[in-house]
């Protein structure tokens, strides 16, 4: 049995197979319409969704599987101190598979030791969101063709940015990456990030202005200053709006930079660029259904 907790549980040529499969199924679903026929996924959110825990629904749904799950732990008996150890042992015994969300660091994990069938990592706290790393990734590979030979700037919260950890990760095992951090001093990528850069020689450039860097990139990656992770309100409204994307700023972009944001998105990009074609975030979320289907159909293991 296969869990998937961080995106490098996959090799680079694993990635490689469930991204040809995430293609596929986009070229021809009808195909896999009936492939989790009899199989059933839970969702464990204890921590608010929209994208992640619809799209593995709809994922689960449109390979003919069915749903079950909270999206509130204050509606699970977590909330009568139930711990997430029990919880999934019981899950076991009601679904074919589970994906879980947990404000805290590590909880899948802990659910993964004690569970009976595969567990995916929906996000946990600050630390990983590998299934959002797995959509990053087909994203670009299915709109630039390649994995790699690439500027990436990411841009905002890079500090708790669980989605930024896990793409950076996940990149590094590409070729001819040169990262580019983009953020206010107080959510610098963290420093365990840029040691392992420096010692693996990959190249990386910490800014502050997002116009310093615009014509270098050919992918900016943006992200939402997270209100949650901040320990006081002062702090997060002073910094909530120190990134606005809008027409002026992107005007100075390559004409094939590629904009990508995890989403939700708050004031961090202006509506006025969702029309400019660079702007493909709404469309990852779309490659994040393909991908969440193909990764169901590899950790059940059922042939395609
Ligand atoms: N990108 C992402 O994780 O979105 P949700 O928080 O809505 O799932």
């Amino acid at each position: 049995m296969r869990h998937l907790m961080n995106p490098l549980d996959f090799s680079v040529e694993e990635l490689d197979r469930l991204f040809d499969l995430a293609n596929r199924i986009e070229k021809d679903p009808a195909r896999y319409a009936h492939a989790c026929d009899g199989k059933k996924l839970a969702t464990c959110f204890y921590e608010p969704s929209t994208r992640t825990r619809l799209s593995f629904e709809a994922a689960m749904l449109n390979l003919g599987g069915q749903v079950l799950g909270f999206s509130d732990a204050a509606s699970s008996s977590a909330a009568k101190g139930e711990s997430v150890s029990d919880t999934i042992r019981i899950i076991s015994c009601y679904a074919d598979i589970c994906a879980m969300r947990h404000p805290k660091e590590g909880a899948p994990m802990v659910a993964a030791e004690r569970s009976g069938i595969p567990v995916i990592n929906a996000g946990d706290g600050g630390h990983q969101h590998p299934t959002q790393t797995l959509t990053d990734l087909l994203t670009i590979r299915s709109l630039k063709g390649r994995l790699g030979s690439f500027t990436i700037g990411l841009c905002g919260d890079l500090k708790f940015g669980r989605t930024v950890h896990s793409l950076i990760n996940a990149l590094i095992r590409y070729t001819d990456i040169r990262f580019i951090f983009i953020s206010p001093a107080e959510l610098k990528v963290p420093d365990y990030i840029t040691d392992m850069l420096t010692e693996k020689n990959i190249p990386y450039e910490e800014v502050i202005r997002l116009e310093d860097c615009m014509p270098d990139l050919d992918l900016l990656y943006m992200t939402r200053v997270q209100k949650e992770r901040f320990f006081n309100e002062e702090d997060y409204v002073r910094l909530k709006d120190f990134y606005i994307l809008d027409k002026t700023k992107l005007s100075a972009a390559k004409g094939d930079m590629l904009v990508l944001h995890p989403l939700p998105r708050v004031n961090e990009i202006s509506v006025e660029v969702d029309d400019d074609p660079r702007a493909v975030y709404f469309k990852q979320a779309q490659y994040g259904v393909y991908v969440r289907m193909a990764l169901i159909l590899t950790l059940l293991g059922i042939e395609n």
